[in-house]
């Protein structure tokens, strides 16, 4: 692994394939376990999640299920605050057990917003299952269940996560090199 540009910018590798398939195996280890007879419905957030979701569901010997959705956020009319809304979230999770799997969490937002959406449908549990968490940056108060590893606040880049689009096939996660 050696450092590689993207569009303008250039990354040194960070974590590589192997540490990342490590805590996929330990974090799928854990669900196998806690979610062990309960078929739990995992709720993967497009599009930074799609590789880590499905390595994690890769390694789930139990009945589980999962869907993916999108999330769209806009200016509410009437209010000033963001409204998101998800895009393709077809289940019903009235009494489900919920695990939301999301690439990183930066300041929380995007979580902390569709978690409370989720929760009026009521779900018997709500567990966030995440890859990546930049506590520094993390304005709102999460929980994370189940993450695999804390980083710098530092702009990451491959395994599903982009910059302006690129660098989502990247097997490995890199750092931005700040100049
Ligand atoms: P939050 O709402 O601020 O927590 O934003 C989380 C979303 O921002 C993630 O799901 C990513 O899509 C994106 N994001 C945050 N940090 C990075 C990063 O370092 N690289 C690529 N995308 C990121
Ligand atoms: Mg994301």
């Amino acid at each position: 692994m050696s450092t590689i540009k993207v569009h303008d910018k250039y990354f040194k590798p960070y974590i590589n394939a192997a540490d990342v398939e490590k805590e996929i195996i330990r974090i799928a280890a854990c669900l196998n376990n806690d979610y062990a007879g309960r078929k739990p419905l995992f709720i993967a957030i497009l599009n930074g999640s799609f590789m880590f979701a499905s390595d994690i569901f890769k390694h789930l010997t139990i009945d589980a299920e999962i869907c993916f959705i999108k999330l769209a956020s806009y200016k509410g009319t009437k209010s000033s605050g963001q409204v998101i809304t998800a895009i393709g979230l077809d289940m019903d999770l009235f009494g489900r057990d919920v695990v939301v799997i999301e690439d990183i969490i930066d300041t929380g937002k995007t979580l902390t917003t569709f978690s409370q959406q989720l929760k009026h449908q009521q779900p018997h549990s709500l567990k966030v299952c995440a890859l990546l968490h930049k506590p520094e940056a993390t304005e709102y108060p999460i929980t994370i269940d189940y993450l695999g590893f804390t980083v710098p606040n530092k702009f990451l880049l491959g395994y599903g996560l982009d910059y302006d689009g690129l660098g989502r096939n990247l097997p490995e996660i890199y750092q931005l090199v700040e100049e």
